[in-house]
């Protein structure tokens, strides 16, 4: 099989990564993907780098003997903590390893905010890593990042519309760290299914905000890269295929929610050595 026809792998911790690969297929809709999604390990927010780096890595490998031409990793926490790492794994096979995070920085500062809030999970926060990145582009840039880890479960428990998750997004957006900021980087691969609720707290409270869901621009960072190395597939039939590492009625539910179209999903056992 030539390259441009193979597969695009991406993973996450569990399903939120399918708002990314939802967006890759709108403007890619002749790739086929292969998704993993590590629903036994959920949440990685909550984890330590050490172990979402090790099972990043079991994950690159599974990815890699799929024959994978690219590699997005579909999720925020994963990318802070083991990005080097994958692309590292990656640079072997000459396959080439996308982000949720290097794109957005660029997006952002190539527009002219003034003050940038970041949410997301403990470990993407706690990383560091937007203040950091962001920085080394512009230091001028004033950048809030606060830590929303009930986000996540929330959403996945299909709490996105009502009073709990209206409760639950007013009380970390009201945080006096994100007072006067003028975009917001929803710095977590669940966070596009709250998109909406979350620019109506703005408007709400009569502020300004643009809302930045980073999984469009992850998307044309994809586009870019297979345009770049001449290897977007051309008019072929595409397939995708999605595993999880652990199976239940309720990620079978959950998963309509991110993923519009009707999925199967399969159960694959990758960590043998645990
Ligand atoms: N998808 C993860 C992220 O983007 C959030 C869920 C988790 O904590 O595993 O950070």
């Amino acid at each position: 099989m030539s390259k441009t026809q193979k597969s695009i792998g991406i993973f996450d911790s569990g399903i939120g990564g399918l708002t990314v690969a939802n967006a890759i297929l709108k403007i890619l809709p002749n790739e086929s993907i292969v998704y993993f999604g590590d629903t036994a390990h959920l949440p990685y927010g909550d984890k330590s780098p050490e172990m979402i780096r090790k099972y990043s890595r079991s994950i690159t490998e599974f990815l890699l003997q799929s024959d994978v031409k690219m590699i997005v990793i579909a999720c925020n926490s994963a990318s802070s903590a083991a990005f080097d790492y994958v692309r590292e794994l990656a640079q072997v096979q000459q396959v080439e390893v996308i982000n949720v995070i290097d794109p957005v920085v660029d997006y952002i500062t190539n527009h002219h905010y003034h003050h940038v809030g970041v949410i997301g999970t403990r470990a993407t926060i706690g990383s560091q890593i937007f203040p950091e990145k962001i920085h080394q582009k512009d230091v001028q840039l004033k950048v809030s990042a606060l830590a929303t880890p009930l986000l996540a479960p929330m959403i996945e428990s299909g709490f996105v519309k009502g009073e709990i998750s209206k409760a639950v997004i007013e009380t970390y957006l009201a945080d006096k760290s994100l007072n006067g900021i003028d975009a917001l980087v929803l710095a977590c691969t669940h966070y596009p299914l709250i998109k909406k609720e979350i620019e109506q707290y703005f408007i709400d409270n009569n502020q300004v905000v643009n809302i930045i869901a980073t999984n469009e621009i992850v998307a044309q960072a994809v586009y870019d890269t297979l345009k770049r190395d001449n290897l977007i597939s051309l008019g072929s039939k595409s397939k995708h295929q999605f595993f999880v590492s652990d199976y239940t009625d309720t990620f079978k539910e959950t998963t309509q929610l991110f993923y519009h179209q009707e999925v199967s999903l399969q159960q694959i056992d990758i960590f043998k050595e645990e």
